[in-house]
């Protein structure tokens, strides 16, 4: 009943531009988001920064981001903030991305916690710097006990090494006897996971107009909508998560059924 009454609503005509969160079926906000936060060091150049002053920008998008994502009703917002290849990237570039989250959670941690939102990481702790753990730890330990929205921090991850790593663990258990081989299914493969506590994404966001995956949650977005827009991450805001939530809303997802 209600679904047909925002049907009716936007056969209407509704201003993309100008959602309003009232515009989106309560009935049918993604659970799951994950966002490829691209175009930082674009952002910069074209305005004629260092590269870090779009990282910077990129940070305040994410309180921007968060804050939408729980007030809309998402569950869990998974943002790629640092892959297992970044490490190429110029020394100086790195040590900023790695300074971020403290940066970070020291501005935001207290409204993050009023919010109820939890904080969690994803990713390979071998190679994170002590105080960019430690600045990770505190908040996930500080934030454990909320109920609101999990923001949950893709750092120093890589699907494919999560895929293998995955394997390896699985291939110990079975040496060691804890399962069979015929227990290896989907179901199992899930729980050796990084993502073993949250169900598939059913968003991805890429922004800056780049058409690919880059190794993120490759397995996990087996049926996931994607979404590309090409505002660079420091441009994302508001009305481009409404945006993308109101298009996935549009969208038959059969699973591959009919
Ligand atoms: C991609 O843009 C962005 C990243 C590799 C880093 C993303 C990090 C943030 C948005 C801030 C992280 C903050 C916290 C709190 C974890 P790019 O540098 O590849 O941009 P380009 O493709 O235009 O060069």
């Amino acid at each position: 009943m209600l679904k047909g009454l925002f049907a009716k609503k936007k056969e209407n005509g509704l201003d993309k531009n100008k959602l309003n969160i009232k515009d989106l079926d309560p009935l049918n906000i993604p659970k799951h988001v994950a966002i490829i936060m691209d175009g930082n060091g674009r952002w910069a150049k074209q305005k004629g920064l260092p590269r870090i002053a779009g990282h910077r920008e990129g940070m305040k998008t994410i309180r921007e981001v968060a804050r939408v994502a729980n007030e809309v009703g998402i569950k869990i917002l998974t943002l790629y903030a640092f892959s297992t290849e970044n490490w190429k990237r110029p020394q100086d570039e790195v040590k900023f991305l790695m300074d971020l989250p403290q940066e970070f959670l020291r501005k935001e941690l207290d409204e993050l916690i009023e919010q109820n939102v939890q904080v969690k990481m994803m990713g390979f702790d071998q190679q994170l710097p002590e105080h960019t753990l430690n600045a990770v730890h505190e908040a996930v330990e500080k934030t454990k006990q909320n109920t609101g929205l999990i923001l949950n921090f893709a750092l120093n991850y890589g699907s494919r090494y999560e895929i293998i790593h995955a394997i390896r663990n699985i291939v110990d258990d079975v040496l060691a006897g804890n399962i069979s081989k015929d227990e290896i299914d989907e179901k199992l493969m899930n729980q050796y996971l990084l993502t073993k506590s949250y169900p598939d994404p059913d968003l991805l966001i890429r922004t800056s107009g780049e058409l690919r995956i880059s190794n993120f949650l490759l397995w996990q977005i087996a049926y996931t909508e994607l979404w590309y827009t090409d505002e660079f991450w420091p441009e994302f805001n508001k009305q481009s998560l409404l945006q993308a939530i109101y298009e996935y809303q549009q969208r038959s997802r059969r699973f591959g059924s009919l």
